[in-house]
């Protein structure tokens, strides 16, 4: 509010909202079609309520987490987001110093700003590769190595996007990549035009809308034909199955995750071909329309992967500790956090994005007090009360 800075991830959102230009920030802030999806995954948290558990000593408490064989100090990761470039100059250089200094990973998206190859240069600390597996194998595995060379620690490979998502509010903001002034957006650039001026200067100040890890693969297909077409469905080649992702998983020794993953089924599917994590997740409602709340999806996904060693992650809607809460009691050992960080990013850099994961991590520590936990491994079934509509 006003005399304070902003103390909730809902009040970055808006003064990212005051800073933007309309276009990039509806870029960010948009889903697909008629937004079900994504209205649906801030909601499902509101469905979840929490059981806690007092007269318990909660003076000392950690709310650090084990993953593949490492400690983090936050269960809260930074989700692949592409071109952060046209929000500010530092981009994935913002986002990833803040998550380092926070202890906790950054996911360089396959079609991010600055190249991995920069990004783990002036970021030392823990990143995961994002891969969209567009095209041939030739065409993305080119991609695989880049990440091994760069010192990545895992490999995500995002399942959800065979073609792109339906965003109807880009077209009716006239957000188009390069930016041009259309019929579309020429209202909202003569209403702001100091805004507009500001955003131009972001692009040509930083990587603006340059994709830094395609030239450094030198593939030609894939991202690079998508990212080259002007419209941009047209160079979609959804030809990524099981038999893709085996090759996938015999190329990478690390660990390797599947995003996207909505079903049981679909999670039995990534465990038979030798994932070591899903990430429960519906690319924030940016995609297929009319998914589940990531939340609502979670359960049925921990129910099946129980026993089985595969570590299950969360994105879609994660805005308060006590959402970070309700994520881990039903079934995952991490979240994702994936239009907050970008946010931060665009209200302030890397300072912004420093404030997001403050503002998480504060209200995280309050919230283990206020349920009378001291770990979060302590959280489980039991610490949360869920509608009897989700009974499976
Ligand atoms: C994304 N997301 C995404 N996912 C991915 O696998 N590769 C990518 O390049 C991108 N790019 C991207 C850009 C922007 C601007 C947004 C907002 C999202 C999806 C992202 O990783 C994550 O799944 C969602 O953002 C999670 O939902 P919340 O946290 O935004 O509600």
């Amino acid at each position: 509010g006003p005399g304070t800075g902003p103390l909730s991830i809902e009040d970055v959102r808006a003064l990212a909202r005051k800073r933007s230009c309309a276009l990039p920030f509806s870029y960010v802030d948009s889903a697909a079609e008629d937004s079900t999806t994504h209205r649906a995954n801030l909601r499902a948290f509101d469905e979840v309520t929490l059981r806690p558990n007092l007269l318990t000593d909660v003076r000392e408490r950690d709310r650090g987490i084990r993953l593949f064989g490492r400690t983090l100090d936050s269960p809260v990761l930074l989700s692949p987001t592409g071109m952060p470039g046209i929000q500010h100059p530092d981009a994935e250089f913002a986002g990833a110093g803040a998550a380092h200094a926070a202890g906790t990973v950054f996911t360089v998206s396959m079609a991010s700003s600055h190249s991995v190859t920069e990004i783990a240069a002036r970021c030392p600390g823990p990143l995961w590769f994002q891969l969209y597996p567009w095209g041939n194998p030739d065409d993305f595995t080119p991609y695989v190595e880049l990440a091994r060379r760069a010192g990545c620690e895992a490999l995500v490979v995002t399942l959800d996007t065979p073609v792109g998502g339906n965003r109807e509010a880009d077209v009716r903001t006239g957000f188009t990549m390069p930016p041009r002034i259309t019929r579309a957006n020429a209202g909202e650039v003569l209403r702001h035009p100091v805004r507009f001026g500001r955003w131009m200067k972001t692009l040509a100040s930083g990587p603006g809308i340059r994709m830094g890890n395609i030239a450094e693969t030198g593939a030609t297909g894939g991202m690079n034909a998508v990212h080259q077409a002007t419209k941009f469905e047209s160079k979609f080649v959804p030809g990524f199955s099981a038999a893709e992702l085996a090759l996938v998983r015999g190329l990478w020794t690390g660990p390797l995750l599947v995003k996207g993953i909505t079903t049981g089924e679909q999670a039995r599917t990534a465990h038979a071909a030798g994932v070591d994590g899903v990430i429960v997740s519906n690319h924030g409602g940016r995609q297929l329309d009319g998914l589940p709340a990531a939340l609502r999806a979670l359960p049925e996904v921990a129910a099946a992967l129980h026993g089985t060693g595969v570590e299950i992650l969360l994105d879609g809607g994660i805005r308060r500790g006590t959402d970070i809460l309700k994520a881990l009691a039903l079934g995952a050992r991490a979240v994702m956090i994936g239009r907050p960080w970008v946010w931060g990013l665009a209200a302030a850099g890397r300072p912004g994005v420093d404030t997001v994961l403050r503002i998480l991590h504060t209200e995280l520590e309050r919230d283990m007090a206020l349920m009378g936990i001291r770990t979060l491994d302590e959280l489980g079934p039991h610490s949360v009360n869920v509608p009897a509509a989700w009974a499976a």
